[in-house]
């Protein structure tokens, strides 16, 4: 019951305050039980002062001889004491599997979000600030509870109590006077803590950023010691704390001048109300011990109420900057507005789900970023099944064109047809896998790592992928096998191991088309002829796209398209390219020497 909200991303949709208020509701019993505590141990605490009062009255009569009530009274008070603690506390336990269930799923919804956006939005946030981001307000769902719920409440019910009994015991002026003064104290409080609101917001921005630093910091320790670089980060780190240090000077100087007000307003209060006693009392023939005991009732009343206002100030403060994390939250799990061609894409008819190979066309693609164009109306047809190959120089738009054709990266104009039907980034999404670059490893095991994304996965199946990705023998010397740790990042492997575990997860999750940008960069000569070979035979049942530069590798590719500048240059097979003496016939020409074979040696010759 307490995993309700795991791992079920289809219904983690919608704002921070949802998240919380449906877990309320999913233990509306607890959340109704933990309520009537409360009511309960306020009217306890609320007939403290009275047992007390009642106590001085039986002192000051002196009565003789009846020394047993005042004790019972005394044990009573007592008593009464240790149950508003006890009631507290038993609440505080009944309540917590709302407050988890509350982060669980406010945390699990902001992930799910983060994964549905746009590269362009992980290229405008750094990871740490988001992660930090998600912590506070996380946190913030405990403020809320114990500020909104157990704190401010509770002291609307006190105040409420305490009027009642002050209008019964002294006067209805005692009473108003008192709502009156709470009102001023509530009313202050508020217009402090609003103008809190920017000052804070400015000063969790400079702290998410400082997380930034220190994370990007700590990902490049190895960076930092061979350039010995503390300094350089120590500089940027103070830069940082610099101008948090003035967000958070500011900030302070405005709260405490908010606290001074209040706490005058709260002596100003006791002040009106206990010299409303004394003068009600003048005249009036009332004596001083009754005098005395209507005087301690009003001061523990105040006591009782303006304590936890006095802290409402803060409490109320950090009730509201909780709901600034969230919604600070909010602002970034917020779906982004379509851009116009992202929303022609989405109108389009869509291809139906094909998870057989199907021939795959671009027509007329560009991709443009901050108005740069990356990928200049880019046309081309791929068949079904086969091996194909993007080549050209480093910057040329292989890998911005390897992303949009796997739904990886957006598109800004043209579109793809898919069996000659119009497809979306989610259509192509679900039909083509795009092996990455830079291989994204998780800080988990080898096993989690290469079967990612394939929950069936059999350990047999596991095992011919090791087999095909030439990793079997990197296995054996591991000890604990694929239970192995990889490390942050695939800290504890080498690039070429990692490229590797990259290709037996493809293998592991093979769709209809698959493109692997640059995956055997890393690799000696032998293994990336192996694992070509591989990814040859996948070529039968699929459509095989390499992005490499590597070009021997993929001369026997049924088509090559040569770009440069962002534009498709030429295509064709290897010898009509060799033919053509255009791009692609230099790029070979440099890369057979570069080997040190000589030029139009091998096929070419
Ligand atoms: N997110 C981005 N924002 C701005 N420019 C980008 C972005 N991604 C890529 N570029 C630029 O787009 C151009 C094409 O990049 P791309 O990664 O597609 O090249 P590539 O052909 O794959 O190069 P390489 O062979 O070096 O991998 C480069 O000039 C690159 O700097
Ligand atoms: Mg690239």
């Amino acid at each position: 019951m307490s995993d309700t909200f795991a791992a079920s991303p289809a219904r983690l949709r919608g704002t921070a305050l949802g998240a919380i208020f449906a877990s309320v509701a999913l233990r509306r019993g607890i959340a109704v039980a933990c309520t009537a505590l409360l009511v309960l141990e306020k009217l306890v605490a609320v007939l403290l002062p009275l047992i007390f009062v009642k106590l001085l009255a039986q002192g000051t009569q002196g009565a003789q001889g009846e020394l047993a009530p005042s004790m019972l009274l005394l044990a009573l008070f007592c008593a009464a004491g240790v149950a508003v603690v006890c009631l507290s506390e038993y609440r505080e336990v009944r309540f917590l599997s709302i407050l988890q269930n509350a982060q669980k799923a406010l945390v699990q919804q902001a992930l799910a979000a983060f994964h549905r956006k746009p590269q362009a939005f992980f290229a405008a946030h750094a990871s740490p600030e988001l992660t930090r981001a998600v912590n506070r307000a996380a946190w913030s769902v405990d403020a809320i509870f114990s500020i909104g719920f157990f704190n401010i409440l509770p002291t609307v019910l006190q105040v409420l109590f305490a009027c009642g009994v002050l209008w019964v015991h002294l006067s209805a002026l005692h009473a108003a006077l008192l709502l009156l003064m709470v009102g001023l104290l509530v009313s202050m409080t508020y217009r402090s803590v609003n103008t809190q609101q920017a000052l804070y917001r400015e000063r969790i921005r400079e702290d998410n950023r400082i997380n930034a630093v220190l994370a990007d910091s700590l990902v490049n320790a190895e960076t930092v010691r061979a350039f010995g670089g503390i300094g350089f980060e120590l500089e940027r780190l103070s830069a940082r704390q610099a101008r948090l240090d003035v967000a958070w000077r500011r900030q302070q100087t405005q709260l405490s001048a908010g606290k001074c007000a209040q706490a005058s307003l709260i002596q100003l209060s006791q002040f009106v109300l206990l010299g409303a006693t004394v003068l009600a009392s003048t005249g009036t023939g009332i004596g001083t011990a009754e005098l005395g005991v209507g005087l301690v009732m009003v001061s523990m009343y105040v006591a009782q109420v303006f304590g936890p206002l006095e802290s409402v100030g803060l409490l109320y403060s950090s009730f509201t900057h909780a709901f600034i994390d969230l919604r600070e939250l909010d602002a970034l799990t917020r779906d982004a507005p379509p851009a116009p061609e992202a929303k022609a894409a989405a109108d389009a008819p869509e291809a139906p789900e094909a998870p057989a190979p199907a021939p795959l066309q671009a027509q007329c693609v560009s991709v443009a970023v901050d108005g740069k164009t990356l990928l200049d109306a880019v046309s081309l047809r791929l068949p079904a099944r086969g091996k194909i190959a993007l080549v050209g120089p480093t910057g040329s738009g292989k890998t911005t064109l390897a992303r949009a054709l796997t739904g990886m990266g957006p598109l800004s104009a043209g579109r793809l047809l898919l069996n000659d039907v119009p497809a979306t980034p989610e259509t192509m999404l679900r039909h083509a896998l795009y092996v990455s670059q830079t291989t994204g490893l998780f800080d988990d095991t080898l096993e989690y790592n290469i079967g990612y994304g394939n929950r069936e996965v059999q350990a047999a199946q596991l095992g011919a992928a090791v087999e095909r990705a030439q990793l079997a023998s990197m296995l054996k010397e591991r000890e604990a096998g694929l239970a192995s740790p990889c490390g942050e990042l695939g800290a504890r492997l080498s690039g070429g191991e990692r490229q590797r575990i990259a290709v037996a997860r493809a293998l592991l999750n093979a769709r209809p088309v698959m493109v692997f940008d640059e995956i055997t960069a890393q690799l000696d000569a032998v293994t990336e002829t192996a694992i070509f070979a591989a990814l040859d035979r996948l070529a039968q049942d699929a459509l095989v796209v390499h992005v490499t530069h590597h070009l021997e590798m993929v001369a026997d590719a049924e088509r090559i398209f040569c770009f440069a500048g962002g534009r498709l240059a030429e295509q064709g097979t290897h010898d009509e390219l060799m033919r053509n003496r255009g791009g692609y016939a230099a790029l070979w020409d440099a890369r057979m020497q570069a080997l040190g074979v000589r030029p139009l040696l091998g096929k070419a010759a």
